[in-house]
């Protein structure tokens, strides 16, 4: 029996759900302790951060129906807020009636920056970091022999000068370098930092400055997802509005995103209410997702929506483009037994799945509010309506 055969979900108790789940995830009885004591024991917590005195447990919930690239995946998260893991089924319902979300993300390439100041010659100072950089790259790598082997380590290096912003600002111009390194199945932050800072000393020399940051960026805006997925009008037909009403509704809503911060700030935090939910389950480092998603939505100058709804001829469609930094090696998933359970529910075992999947859980989640908030719109607009024929 599949996620989706019998009775919903929802009229099941937690353990009846447990039992209809496991089979198709591989789950054992390990795994529902781990995720009924909420995942993690207060010893491991204890190794994980400073002056521990408890654990603090969200529900996990899991949302059904959504097809990503051709499989139907279980997608746990944790989240305090209702209706999040219902929109996010129904959404998952919607696009899989439009043959489901294909869903794309980019090679694992981090930027780490070290920033030069002090430096005397611009121009001497970029030539010879440039001139240098087999030999920097060379550095680099040395600082991270196992991620080398996994066919990882640095791609690229890029020199930037930043001047001052204008007469008050205190400091003066510095140089900055970007070392782009591909961090495979990690999220990259450690690996990233320790080259950076393996680096400094030689780029110290080369410019003759001072180097004083060296730390990733979580402007990830080398790694990113990108989900597209399209619904038929009938399948967004609801409580008696046309789909194409609907639809109509949710690309105004996305328009009115586009052309408003106000708007949009709360158009993605609909779109990292489901994010945030997976990333919290699998153990990722959500506040850097974050961190990367509001600097990319903002990256024209102008903050806006990282996705757009459009309506075609029989159809909406929809498309979103995020950066998504997670890691399915290191950090907390190693240690949250209750994150690794999340892994082998959602069924993935490299980084770049669940960054395909991630992007797919804001596309729908997206979807799930803007057509509550477009319905919602409808109806009142019909209700008023009627009171004025009556
Ligand atoms: C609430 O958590 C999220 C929404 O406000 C998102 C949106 O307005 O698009 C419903």
């Amino acid at each position: 029996m599949t996620a989706t055969k019998g009775p919903a979900l929802r009229e099941l108790t937690p353990p009846q759900r447990f039992q209809r789940l496991a089979p198709q995830a591989g789950l054992d009885d390990d795994d529902r302790q781990a995720l009924e004591s909420g995942g993690l024991d207060i010893e491991t917590a204890d190794r994980m951060i400073e002056n521990v005195i408890g654990l603090m447990s969200l529900p996990l919930g899991v949302a059904v129906h959504l097809t990503v690239n051709g499989r139907e995946r279980l997608v746990p998260l944790a989240i305090e807020e209702a209706s999040v893991v219902a929109g996010l089924s129904h959404a998952g319902k919607l696009l899989t009636a439009g043959g489901g979300i294909d869903s794309v993300a980019t090679e694992s390439l981090m930027i780490g920056q070290v920033q030069l100041v002090d430096v005397p010659d611009f121009e001497r100072a970029i030539r010879a970091i440039n001139d240098a950089r087999a030999a920097l790259v060379h550095t680099c790598d040395g600082a991270d022999r196992i991620l080398v082997g996994l066919g990882g380590g640095v791609r690229e290096l890029e020199v930037r000068r930043l001047d001052p912003a204008g007469a008050d600002d205190p400091v003066g111009p510095m140089l900055i370098v970007h070392l782009i390194a591909d961090v495979r199945d990690a999220m990259g932050a450690n690996a990233v930092n320790t080259m950076a800072e393996c680096l400094a000393p030689e780029l110290e020399r080369l410019s003759g400055g001072h180097a004083r940051l060296r730390i990733l960026s979580n402007l990830a805006d080398r790694r990113t997802v990108t989900a597209r997925g399209r619904v038929p009008f009938a399948a967004l037909a609801h409580g008696g509005f046309a789909g194409a009403d609907v639809a109509r509704g949710i690309q105004e809503a996305s328009v009115f995103a586009e052309r408003d911060p106000y708007r949009a700030a709360t158009h993605n935090k609909g779109i990292m209410n489901g994010v945030d939910g997976l990333l919290l389950a699998t153990g990722q480092d959500w506040r850097a997702v974050e961190a990367g998603a509001h600097a990319y939505a903002a990256r024209s100058g102008r903050y806006g929506p990282l996705s757009r709804w459009r309506v075609g001829d029989d159809q909406l469609t929809g498309e979103l483009t995020m950066p998504m930094a997670v890691g399915v090696v290191g950090g907390a998933v190693t240690k949250h037994r209750g994150a690794r359970v999340a892994l082998k529910l959602l069924g993935v075992e490299t980084a770049h799945d669940l960054a395909e999947i991630a992007g797919a859980v804001g596309l729908a989640q997206n979807l799930a509010a803007l057509r509550a908030l477009a319905a919602e719109g409808i109806q009142a607009g019909h209700m008023r309506l009627h009171q004025r024929k009556g």
